[in-house]
């Protein structure tokens, strides 16, 4: 949490606890990097500056909108969750865990950022910076993606986690994985966390998190 208050990045999602532009932000950010999606995370929340205008707008612009980032399933699967929103949750974008998970394209690592940054509710989140700072500091080799794995992490990142701070707590741990503990080169002489890093003190940082192949 130090650290994150020196050296954590300014990011327009993060000045808001607006759960529909959370999801927007989370969507785009999924597969995409952040310098990539920035300007797409813009042009959508000024073309749809309330969930009920992305629902009520037609896929072509959406589509369109879109265009650049890939994997269009994304794109539908939002408009689809909009539209659920409106549906099922009388337009207003749910904050709660639970609720959040429902909707289209929102898998549980969109339903914590959702939950976590717009409420504070201590739902860990889980992303490839989480799974690398764990794996290192806890020096544990299974693979982040065999089943086991991702139990196995999805429990000890819930059990790591400041549940008093959860919003915080969450941004920090992904930007600690994204610019301290990188996956190539990271800056581990300066790391306020190497004294207690397994994986550091074991030479193994390079190996881990172990990914299988396939
Ligand atoms: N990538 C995906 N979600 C992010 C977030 N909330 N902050 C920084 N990078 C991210």
């Amino acid at each position: 949490m130090i650290w994150y208050r020196e050296h954590g990045r300014d990011l327009p999602w993060r000045n808001t606890q607006d759960p529909y532009v959370i999801w927007l932000s989370e969507i785009i950010l999924q597969q995409t990097r952040v310098e990539q999606g920035l300007p797409y995370f813009h042009r959508f929340l000024e073309a749809f500056p309330i969930v009920t205008k992305f629902a009520a707008a037609d896929e072509g612009e959406i589509l369109r909108l879109w265009q650049g980032l890939g994997y269009y399933s994304r794109a539908r699967n939002m408009h689809k969750a909009a539209k659920m929103v409106v549906d099922e949750f009388g337009g207003v974008f749910p904050q709660r865990y639970a609720e959040a998970i429902r909707l289209s394209g929102v898998g549980e690592y969109t339903a914590a950022a959702i939950a976590s940054f717009s409420a504070n509710e201590p739902k860990a989140v889980v992303d490839g910076n989480v799974y690398r700072v764990l794996a290192r500091y806890f020096g544990i080799a299974e693979p982040i993606n065999s089943s086991q794995g991702k139990k196995r992490f999805a429990k000890l990142a819930q059990e790591v986690m400041d549940v008093d701070h959860a919003a915080t707590y969450n941004q920090a741990i992904m930007d600690f994985g994204a610019l301290q503990c990188r996956p190539k080169r990271p800056h581990c002489a300066g790391c306020p966390l190497r004294l207690d890093c397994v994986a550091y003190n074991a030479g193994s940082i390079e190996m881990l998190p172990v990914k299988l192949k396939g």
